[in-house]
């Protein structure tokens, strides 16, 4: 594993929606080498609560004029310690921040369509992978060309307040479906009961709460489509030492512990034991 490590200047931080925002750090090097759905662990060198870094999938790399990349994009929802940290930073803040980690989105079985399912604030991984996929960006030294003729994003919320980036993923050239528990946004109740309305993809890929994530492998394994799935398990260091992170899969003799920040965060949902 290669990683690497820096105290990066914040560039912008600014609200996307409710309680949730966009951070800019200025790392070039990170983000030449980091590719959808990996991610980076960041904490405060200011403060020791919290002690122990977050991760936060990449949402996507910054470019200057030139196409070189420059720094990376981050989109956290607030819910605790770090989080309020984060949004209480100004341009000029540093942060200390690791990565690339964790093995990213695999190349899609088809290259016609795939769908990518997002709840709460799993939306996050999508953006890079959509410009991937699509074949207008390159990530991590990669060419840039189109690797499917469609990508949908399916992408569900509590309430509309809290959607995020429907613009962004939009202009990256994906179909968007929407939906939201309470009905203030799109279709109303589960995205994944969205997605079954749906004709299938050639392969899904999935973000979110664990009982969405679980919904979308039930659907995947009986509409016969490759799924992976991105785990958001809690990690305290994200680089493979302190196991905190393990997630049961099936293995040929029963089953076994993968850690989620070296093995993961990405797993073909056939492997995951829910
Ligand atoms: C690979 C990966 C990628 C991720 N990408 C993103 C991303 O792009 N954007 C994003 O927003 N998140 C992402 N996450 C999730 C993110 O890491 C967590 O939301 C983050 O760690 C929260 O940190 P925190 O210090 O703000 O919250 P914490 O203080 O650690 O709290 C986390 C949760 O525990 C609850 N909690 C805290 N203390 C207590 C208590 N005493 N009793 C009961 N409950 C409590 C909080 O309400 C909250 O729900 C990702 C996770 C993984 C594994
Ligand atoms: S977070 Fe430490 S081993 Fe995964």
């Amino acid at each position: 594993m290669s990683f690497q490590q820096h105290s990066t200047p914040v560039l912008a931080n600014f609200a996307l929606a409710k309680n949730t925002y966009l951070i800019r750090l200025q790392c070039p090097t990170l983000a030449a080498a980091i590719r959808p759905g990996q991610f980076v662990m960041i904490r405060s060198p200011r403060s020791t609560d919290p002690l122990l870094a977050r991760p936060f999938a990449l949402y996507d790399t910054r470019l200057d004029e030139r196409g070189t990349p420059i720094g990376i994009d981050v989109v956290y929802l607030v819910v605790g310690k770090m989080t309020t940290l984060l949004a209480n930073l100004k341009a000029g803040d540093l942060l200390e921040v690791w990565g690339p980690l964790g093995n990213g989105f695999p190349d899609p079985i088809g290259d016609q369509h795939v769908a990518l399912v997002a709840g709460g604030i799993g939306q996050t991984p999508f953006l890079a992978h959509i410009r991937e996929l699509l074949g207008t960006r390159g990530y991590g030294g990669r060419t840039a060309k189109p690797r499917v003729k469609q990508v949908s994003l399916y992408y569900g919320v509590r309430s509309a307040d809290l959607a995020a980036g429907v613009g962004d993923f939009r202009a990256a050239g994906a179909t968007i479906h929407l939906a939201s528990n309470d009905g203030t946004l799109g279709h109303h109740g589960f995205v994944t009961d969205l997605l079954a309305s749906h004709v299938p993809p050639q392969h899904l890929y999935g973000c979110g709460p664990e009982p969405m994530l679980h919904a979308l492998a039930t659907q995947a394994e009986a509409r016969k489509i490759p799924c992976h799935l991105s785990l958001e398990t809690p990690m305290a260091c994200g680089v493979g030492i302190c196991f905190s992170c393990v997630t049961p899969v099936k293995t040929s003799d029963g089953w076994d512990y993968k850690r989620v920040c070296v093995d993961g965060p990405v797993f073909d949902a056939a492997c995951l034991k829910w």
